[in-house]
């Protein structure tokens, strides 16, 4: 085609590009369009904000930048109710709103791209879409993290065992259970906080690689979109993916958190555990065998865990091995980065809706820990503080273990008796402690499971989770954005 096309496909193509168009196939197969479309409101601000930047510094006429800015925010709101239409045929969103804009306001819309490259313009597109999924994947953390402390309160009376190695170990509150389940998901939680704080500086002006001679203020763009910053190289800018790596790192890490919850879930709820009920609405059932009441919410939580932990790896494979600067590869980061947001929060409200509906089996929990054993290391303990070295009371302890297998009795019943027979430091106090109320009351150690430490713990959540929420909210909505542009003058 000869210059000056009119096709709005033609807008990144000159004399010297080559005077006829991609091959439609291998447009359509290389167009990021299709991906692209979920963050077109964030391309849409972009833009808008820019057009305020040029006007600022003089680089456009107040008319022209009215008119531009006017057309972007109403192409902002169809896009947010979903009338906005934008043809395939295109590049990508950048090539297609300024198509759009172009058709609508005819030369003025040639200005728009001024200072301005595709390089920076996705990036920035990238990190206002991370900024905003992260905020909100921290709100709905925050939200569960408080529903876990809730819970947690109300189930200090159920008593079951806890694991090492799979194998019953020591006896625990199910709210200290729940408490640890709460810090891995807080955990995980400060590293997606980590990612809103990555994500938030301002690429746009940073150009092709080099930055521009035009006469730009880089900070007029960060202040409107609420950047905390604008980045510190060009070149490093447009080449820069490491705020998606952290953003997949962080969206596995809380499905990481939620899978092993769920693994949780499931070995409980079978009838070889069954410390846990699950509720009808919750279950699913099988097509074939009747008696079936299955946790598929909680395995579908595993395998989109997954998923997560296979977005960080193609982000690490995507990235790794490209020259510094710009490459078209980094467009193939689209799935990752697009999947994570919304496969975090759809689990964290799957496992948040599906909890509420399990119930502890109080009896059964409590079975679980009556015949004495899990209580084996309180009874050396017990010995200990009577002045005996701790490997002694360990190994009378162990001989005591052995001697209630010998004779098929718990531990819980083999008596005192049997027990002097095997060092007469055993007494009535130290064989009290088989009580597994009283040994989770009695380990009052900082992070123990003693009521008073289960208090603490259930605090410690609730305040973190507060502070999640308030650091979620202090992260402005794309609407938010859209009316400090809109209010800014020109
Ligand atoms: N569609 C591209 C992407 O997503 C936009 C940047 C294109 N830049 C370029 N020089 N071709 O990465």
């Amino acid at each position: 085609m000869a210059k000056g096309a009119e096709k709005t496909g033609g807008i990144a193509r000159t004399d010297a590009t080559g005077r006829v168009e991609m091959i439609p196939e291998l447009l359509a197969w290389s167009s990021s369009l299709p991906h692209d479309r979920t963050f077109v409101r964030e391309d849409i601000l972009g833009s808008a904000a820019h057009v305020t930047m040029l006007r600022k510094v003089g680089l456009l006429e107040a008319g022209d930048a009215q008119k531009l800015r006017a057309s972007l925010l109403a192409m902002y709101d169809a896009a947010a109710a979903g009338t906005l239409v934008l043809e395939d045929g295109e590049e990508d969103v950048h090539m297609a709103i300024e198509g759009l804009l172009t058709r609508d306001l005819g030369d003025i819309g040639k200005r728009l791209h001024t200072a301005r490259s595709r390089n920076d313009q996705v990036a920035l597109d990238l990190r206002l879409h991370v900024r905003d999924q992260a905020a909100r994947t921290l709100a709905d953390v925050a939200t569960l993290a408080t529903e876990l402390a809730d819970r947690a309160s109300r189930e200090k009376d159920v008593v079951l065992p806890a694991y090492t190695h799979r194998q019953r170990a020591q006896p625990v509150s199910a709210a200290f259970l729940i408490c640890a389940w709460s810090m891995q998901l807080l955990r995980a939680a400060d590293v997606v906080a980590q990612a809103v704080t990555r994500a938030n500086e301002s690429p746009l002006g940073s150009g092709a690689c080099s930055g521009t001679s035009l006469p730009i203020d880089r900070s007029v763009v960060a202040h409107l979109l609420s950047f905390s910053a604008v980045t510190a190289n060009a070149l490093d800018t447009i080449g820069d993916r490491d705020f998606v790596l952290d953003w997949t790192w962080a969206g596995a890490r809380v499905l990481l958190a939620l899978s092993r919850l769920s693994t949780d879930v499931i070995d409980f709820t079978t009838s070889e555990f069954g410390y846990l009920r699950i509720g009808d609405a919750v279950a699913a059932g099988s097509s074939m065998m009747p008696q079936k009441k299955n946790p598929d919410i909680f395995e579908l939580v595993r395998a989109k865990a997954s998923r997560g932990v296979g977005n960080v790896m193609s982000m690490l494979t995507l990235v790794r091995g490209l020259p510094t600067g710009y490459n078209r590869d980094f467009q193939d980061d689209r799935q990752a980065v697009l999947d994570t947001g919304p496969l975090v929060r759809g689990a964290t409200g799957a496992v948040r809706a599906a909890i509420a509906h399990l119930t502890f089996d109080r009896e059964r929990c409590l079975a679980s820990v009556s015949d004495g054993s899990t209580q084996a290391t309180d009874i050396a303990e017990a010995l200990v503080r009577k002045g005996m070295p701790f490997r002694e009371a360990y190994k009378a302890t162990g001989q005591l273990v052995h001697l209630a297998r010998e004779r098929n009795v718990d531990l819980a019943s083999i008596g005192l008796e049997a027990a002097k027979s095997i060092n007469s430091a055993f007494d009535e106090a130290v064989l009290a402690v088989i009580d597994p109320r009283i040994a989770v009351a009695a380990k009052k150690s900082a992070g123990g499971t003693a009521p008073e430490r289960v208090e603490e713990q259930i605090a410690w959540v609730r305040a973190a989770a507060t502070e999640l929420g308030y650091k979620a909210s202090s992260v402005p909505t794309l609407d938010d954005l859209r009316r400090a542009v809109e209010a800014e003058p020109i």
